[in-house]
């Protein structure tokens, strides 16, 4: 059997390493508690000290710090951009830059180091307001807000590099869009790229989109507003023009071009690009992906093309997050509901759980151990049915303090 090594430690890696345990040996460096009751084997070692037939990095930090260029000067086969194409995610300021460069719609912006002049420029545009750090912030550092002077407040703050560090020395404001946002993911072997099933996340903490942007409470897919004539017009308009931007830069994407995507009144505009797997997307997509998926991931790894990846079904992913989360998470409650294996003690078939954030305590039990806990992951033949099956298996397991959306795909669900 072919054997596989998923860098990571959240749900995405747990959701990546279940999938692919169909057709290889998995090893998940470092994975987590759950991951590894869930019978995937773990290990704590650097991944260039590991051997395998494919390598699929998970997270955005290790990517942006070379990782996949270290093993691929190993001769390893890897889903994930280097150095160069990283930094599409790495910074905004260049991925914006690119973007104008490659004529992909986009929110119009500027991009600051001074304070003075991020001002005058944020007082040209209109509400919505956006502002955004320009390095990695997982997800965290974008205001978007209606109140001006919440805006400015945070242009300040942002560029005395207080809250984010080096990450906050630049900030870029946008034209602030408006519709439905969409994640589009493509397996890209650097030269052609293949869409999987489209998905949408719920990245707002609350309950009707309110509260504090997060890491992502829930998402769902596929997303079927986003197929067809959308598609179609994203890959024309955003993928194509990307491929050749990143060919003319000499840059061999072989990794997953994930595509954050507004669904404007005037057309799909690219709100931003991520370079790997979404998360919770990856959880749901992760559970509807149809046929042999180490085969089309270790395809693009080799620069031999992107197999079309055909989905079966629907699923929702909900995700239980710790009291405080996003701003103070709070850890360490004991988790009910849960059987060794880390999955339902009273189990519901098309249910898998997916842990983000959990350890074992000294008696053995599950305890949170991260913002993010648990994605509760079901699949069925409609969105509805996917949807009552993952609020019903939700029900089945808490914590002190539990913080869950109740809304993830309900607008899509006709319940
Ligand atoms: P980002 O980290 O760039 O994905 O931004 C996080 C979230 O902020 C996005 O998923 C959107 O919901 C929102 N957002 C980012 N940029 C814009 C924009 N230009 N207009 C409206 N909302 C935005
Ligand atoms: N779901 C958003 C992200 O993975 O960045």
């Amino acid at each position: 059997m072919k054997r596989a090594v998923v860098v990571g430690s959240g749900a995405r890696e747990h959701a990546l390493a279940w999938r692919l345990a169909r057709t290889a040996e998995i090893v998940v460096t470092p994975g987590n508690a759950g991951i590894a009751a869930h019978g995937i084997t773990c290990v704590d070692l650097p991944a260039t000290e590991l051997e395998a037939d494919l390598f699929v990095i998970g997270p955005e930090a290790p990517l942006v710090d070379g990782l996949a260029d270290r093993l691929r000067a190993q001769g390893k086969v890897v889903v994930g951009p280097g150095v160069d194409g990283a930094r599409l995610e790495g910074s905004k300021a260049y991925m914006k830059e690119f973007l104008t460069a490659a004529g992909v719609p986009t929110a119009a912006y500027g991009s600051f180091s001074d304070v003075e002049a991020a001002l005058a420029f944020l007082a040209t545009m209109a509400p919505p307001y956006v502002v955004k750090t320009d390095g990695l912030a997982a997800g965290k550092g974008v205001l978007v807000t209606s109140d001006l002077d919440a805006a400015k407040a945070d242009v300040a703050e942002k560029l005395s590099g207080s809250a984010f560090g080096a990450a906050g020395t630049t900030v870029v404001i946008e034209e602030g869009l408006v519709g439905d946002e969409c994640s589009l993911l493509y397996l890209c072997d650097g030269a052609a790229a293949t869409a999987l099933a489209p998905a949408q996340d719920f990245k707002r903490v609350g309950d009707g989109d309110q509260g504090a942007n997060t890491g992502g409470m829930g998402a769902y897919a596929p997303m079927d507003v986003a197929r067809g004539a959308i598609e179609t017009e994203v890959r024309e308009r955003i993928i194509a023009p990307t491929l050749a931007e990143l060919a003319r830069r000499g840059i061999d994407f072989r990794g997953v071009l994930y595509a954050g995507v507004m669904l404007t009144a005037t057309g799909p505009k690219l709100l931003e690009y991520n370079v790997r797997f979404g998360d919770p997307e990856t959880e749901a997509i992760m559970a509807v992906v149809d046929g042999d998926l180490f085969e089309a991931l270790a395809t693009i790894g080799r620069g031999e093309g992107a197999p079309a990846v055909a989905s079966v079904g629907y699923a929702v992913t909900v995700v239980l997050a710790s009291p405080g989360y996003p701003e103070r998470p709070r850890t360490g409650g004991v988790i009910e509901g849960l059987g060794p294996d880390g999955q339902l003690a009273s189990p519901l078939e098309g249910v898998v759980i997916f842990h983000a954030g959990t350890a074992r305590d000294a008696a053995g039990r599950f305890v949170t151990a991260g913002g993010r806990v648990l994605a509760i992951t079901a699949t069925g033949p409609t969105i509805d049915a996917a949807r009552r099956l993952a609020y019903q298996a939700s029900a089945r397991v808490t914590f002190e303090g539990m913080v869950m959306r109740t809304d993830i795909a309900a607008a899509v669900s006709g319940s």
